[in-house]
């Protein structure tokens, strides 16, 4: 009996799971432009991170059950989030710094997704990282 329907059980299995596992990052689906860094006011960030993290580090992401993003990987909802993950954003953001470490992570986004951050823009994350990131519309501290 067992034997008669596990192949029949196996194939429900494989075609209820399979889609789940190759979704793919470059899906069907929109873009998720809002729900990361909601309450930065630096636009620049705001943007970038929007475009570039949201869809696998942020709440409603197209990827935010992907296997492999969640447990262990950052979240990016708040300002919060960014401050508290400075160390591994320093890590992430540059990609000498990401294969210089031992062992090499990937830098971020992901290798293939389909919105990567060109050259100025991630030095515009990094440069506002490394001035410790005021959360000002210039994205510089005010008053200096
Ligand atoms: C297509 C999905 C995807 C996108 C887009 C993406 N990430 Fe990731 N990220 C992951 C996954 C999956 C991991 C966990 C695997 C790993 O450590 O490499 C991760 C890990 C990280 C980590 C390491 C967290 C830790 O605790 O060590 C950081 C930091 C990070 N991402 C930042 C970013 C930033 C910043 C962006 C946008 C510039 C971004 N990610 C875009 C999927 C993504």
């Amino acid at each position: 009996m067992k034997s008669r329907f596990a192949p029949a059980a196996g194939v429900l299995a494989a075609a209820l799971l399979l889609p789940g596992c190759f979704q793919s990052f470059n899906g069907p689906r929109p873009i998720v432009t809002e729900g990361a860094l909601t309450d930065v006011l630096y636009g620049p960030a705001r943007r970038l991170v929007g475009r570039s993290c949201a869809d696998c580090h942020a709440k409603n992401g197209n990827n935010e059950t992907h296997g492999d993003a969640w447990g262990h990987a950052i979240r990016l909802d708040s300002y919060q989030d960014w401050i508290d993950g400075r160390r591994v954003l320093l890590e992430r953001l540059d990609t000498v710094t990401a294969a210089e470490q031992d062992p090499p992570v990937a830098a971020m986004p992901s290798a293939g997704f389909r919105y990567p951050l060109s050259d100025s823009e991630r030095d515009t994350l990094l440069q506002w990282i490394r001035r410790g990131s005021p959360n000002t519309e210039s994205g510089f501290a005010e008053g200096l």
